[in-house]
């Protein structure tokens, strides 16, 4: 069996990590190609070296663009790649981004069969350009991978049955497997002089927020009056919107870390503020509560007792759920049916 996995964007490169590990297990053939939807070395070639993901065959340097600027950029380099090999039993796509769908698109009017790990998220806002991509995504994938129940349902609703698996969250996988290397290898010393437990860690990169300036100060404000120091690594999207020179030093910007020093900054925070999907969970599966700067999640299983609460960009509500703690136990999610998502899987890609 042979396996041709497009990836192009940050989150893309960790699910894809796990997985390919997965694959070479089991003894399947993988190609990667790399849209360059990031291309900043921090963005990208960290990921590659610290989570061993083989290298990719090649590098399509669509780089950044206009949403249509930079999906078409990516349909025109998959066709020609995908033409110019033996067609592979699996298109392999992650997630929900531009690099997601433009494979999608390609492979699917190509005639190859498209995998889609992450399938079935719905924020039911059509105004995130990440949920056309997920819509049309998954309407176009012979097989759906799932990383919850909630998700398999979603689809249900939208009449996809054939080809749908509750597979686990691969992004589980991820942090459980990379979360044992981070404090050895990417120690807190090495990222910030702040003690454990002492800061809180925000990430913005969401266009809802970054593009909309109101919304981006109210975030900022929020992040400025809170009752710790909180560590920002920034996003260029984000870097791009802001007056670097008018932010308050109790919000400390740094630049983009790499995976292992995410886990790290993760596990020594008391709480993460996020409008990333995956920073979500991850917080969670690593004990820490979280605070949403989006009016809604496609993660409902993280709000259980408290443990993640969506506050849109409303000062007042982010700095009130700050102040809330959770009650009772993390909520469990993602776990794979059997064994990991990545195994289960390339299980199934092999049946
Ligand atoms: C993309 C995904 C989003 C995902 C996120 C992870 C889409 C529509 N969105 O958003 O779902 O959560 O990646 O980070 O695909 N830039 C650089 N260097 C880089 C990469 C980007 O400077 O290495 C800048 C460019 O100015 C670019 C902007 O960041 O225009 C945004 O990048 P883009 O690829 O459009 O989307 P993300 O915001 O990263």
């Amino acid at each position: 069996m042979r396996v041709l996995t497009v990836v192009g964007a940050r989150p893309q490169f960790i699910k894809a990590a796990v997985v390919s590990q997965a694959l070479q297990g089991a003894g399947i053939s993988e190609e990667i190609v790399h849209t360059g939807q990031h291309y900043d070395a921090n963005m990208s070639a960290v990921f590659f070296e610290e989570l061993d993901i083989p290298a990719p065959s090649h590098n399509l340097k669509v780089g950044s663009g206009s949403h249509a600027t930079q999906t078409g950029a990516m349909m025109v380099g998959l066709e020609s790649f995908m033409s110019s090999r033996e067609g592979p039993d699996w298109v392999l796509v992650y997630g929900d981004t531009n690099s997601t769908i433009a494979a999608a698109i390609v492979a699917s009017k190509m005639g190859l069969p498209v995998a889609h790990v992450e399938a079935g998220l719905r924020s039911f806002n059509l105004r995130m350009p990440e949920e056309v991509n997920r819509i049309v995504t998954d309407r176009l994938s012979t097989m759906l991978f799932c990383p919850t129940q909630t998700a398999v349902e979603h689809l249900a609703k939208e009449g996809m049955w054939n080809g749908v698996h509750m597979s686990g969250d691969v992004m589980l996988d991820a942090t459980r497997t990379y979360s044992l290397r981070a404090a050895d290898r990417n120690p807190l010393k090495s990222i910030t002089s702040l003690d454990k437990d002492s800061f809180y860690l925000g990430t913005i990169h969401r266009a809802q927020n970054t593009d909309n300036p109101a919304r981006l100060a109210a975030i900022i404000k929020a992040f400025s009056n809170l009752d710790a120091p909180i560590i920002l690594p920034l996003h260029p999207r984000t870097r791009s919107k802001l007056d670097l020179s008018a932010i308050g030093s109790r919000v400390q910007i740094i630049e983009p870390v790499s995976y292992l020093s995410m886990l790290t900054l993760i596990t020594s925070s008391i709480k993460v503020l996020t409008d990333s999907g995956g920073l979500q969970k991850e917080a969670i599966w690593l004990g820490k509560p979280c605070v949403t700067l989006r009016d809604e999640t496609e993660w409902t299983e993280t709000l259980s007792r408290g443990w993640n609460h969506t506050t849109g960009a409303d000062t007042d509500a982010i700095l009130s759920a700050v102040g809330t703690s959770p009650e009772g136990e993390a909520p469990r999610f993602g776990e794979a049916p059997a064994g990991s998502a990545s195994s289960e899987i390339v299980r199934l890609l092999s049946g």
